[in-house]
């Protein structure tokens, strides 16, 4: 199937032009009727965890026995391909056999107009969805780059489910919305916000469907502290005033930096060649991720146990 490979076979490209507008139609009528669940990871600031959430997550619901496809956003940096490149080469230096999504790369656009990029980058991800929907794909995980841009866009108007990690400081509130430092009244939701907002508004009009908005903390740090309760409570505020759902997040563990240049994730460290050390944290981390996945309360998982 064009495009669609194991996890890790990110450099092959077979990515045909998908411009002629009647075909490039189709395929996104297709695609925005996916059976699949598409989960966007995204914020537009850099260095919130989007990658690490969007590789964790994928890799616990492949190990619950679902199948994933993932679709890396951020075209530039790259690190979801780069990650699953190198759980590519771990699996093979080892020769073991890791639960892999599927990857379904997109190329750059090569056309030169904006208007031609635009509905270029629109057909390749529309592609992308009906690909793996078509190779049988439950969940559809894409990784969106730390800015705006058209392409993470026109991804996040697929969602069901949109993530948002956000770092525990009062810095990344700005990402949701403009806030009064003491009271935290809103005085303006942040253009992140109103564009999820609109995603939310044309999938119920059109899909008839509704999207779920999780901002999930991210680096906590472990020792409470005067300014965690603070982000906490400010967050709270947030969510009833800028409408998404809160999730308590993952804490800050050193692991996370480690497992990047492997390509693991928490789960697969008890695996044959795995030299890290399975310790306390990394059990009450595991936790963390399965806390994650049940408060998504994804429909085709009501009823099942969140085991991995
Ligand atoms: N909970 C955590 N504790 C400690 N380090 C973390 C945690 N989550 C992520 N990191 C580390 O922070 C860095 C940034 O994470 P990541 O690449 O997932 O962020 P991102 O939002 O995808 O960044 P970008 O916007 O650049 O794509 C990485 O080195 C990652 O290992
Ligand atoms: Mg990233």
């Amino acid at each position: 199937m064009a495009g669609l490979r194991g996890a890790g076979d990110v450099s092959m490209s077979d990515v045909t032009s998908l411009t002629a507008p009647e075909e490039a139609k189709k395929v996104e009528e297709r695609a925005r009727n996916t059976t699949a669940h598409v989960i966007i990871v995204g914020n537009e600031k850099g260095g919130a965890g989007k990658s690490t959430v969007a590789i964790h997550l994928a890799v616990a619901l492949t190990r619950m026995g679902k199948k994933v496809g993932m679709v890396d956003l951020d075209l530039r940096q790259g690190t979801l391909s780069k990650y699953l490149n190198n759980r590519k080469k771990w699996c093979e230096k080892f020769n073991v056999t890791l639960p892999n999504p599927l990857v379904h790369k997109i190329e750059p656009s090569v056309a030169r107009h904006l208007d031609e990029i635009e509905a270029d980058e629109s057909a390749r991800w529309a592609h992308a969805v009906d690909t793996l929907t078509e190779a049988g794909c439950d969940f559809i995980i894409a990784d969106s780059p730390g800015s705006d841009n058209y392409l993470a866009r026109t991804a996040h108007g697929y969602a069901d489910t949109i993530i948002t990690p956000v770092n525990d400081s009062f810095v990344d509130f700005a990402l949701l919305g403009e806030v009064d430092p003491d009271t935290f009244e809103v005085s303006r939701p942040s253009q992140y916000s109103e564009m999820v907002w609109e995603c939310r508004k044309r999938k119920a009009i059109f899909q008839k469907k509704t999207l779920d908005w999780v901002v999930m903390r991210n680096r906590v740090a472990m020792l409470d502290s005067r300014n965690k309760r603070r982000v906490g409570d400010g967050l709270k505020k947030l969510s009833e005033r800028v409408g998404f759902r809160l999730a308590p997040g993952f804490a800050e563990r050193v692991i996370y930096r480690e497992l990047f240049p492997l390509g693991l994730t928490l789960l697969d460290l008890t695996e044959h060649g795995s030299t890290v050390q399975f310790t306390m944290s990394h059990v009450a981390a595991r936790q963390e991720l399965r806390d994650l996945i049940m408060l998504l309360k994804f429909p085709s998982l009501a009823g099942q146990k969140i085991q991995f």
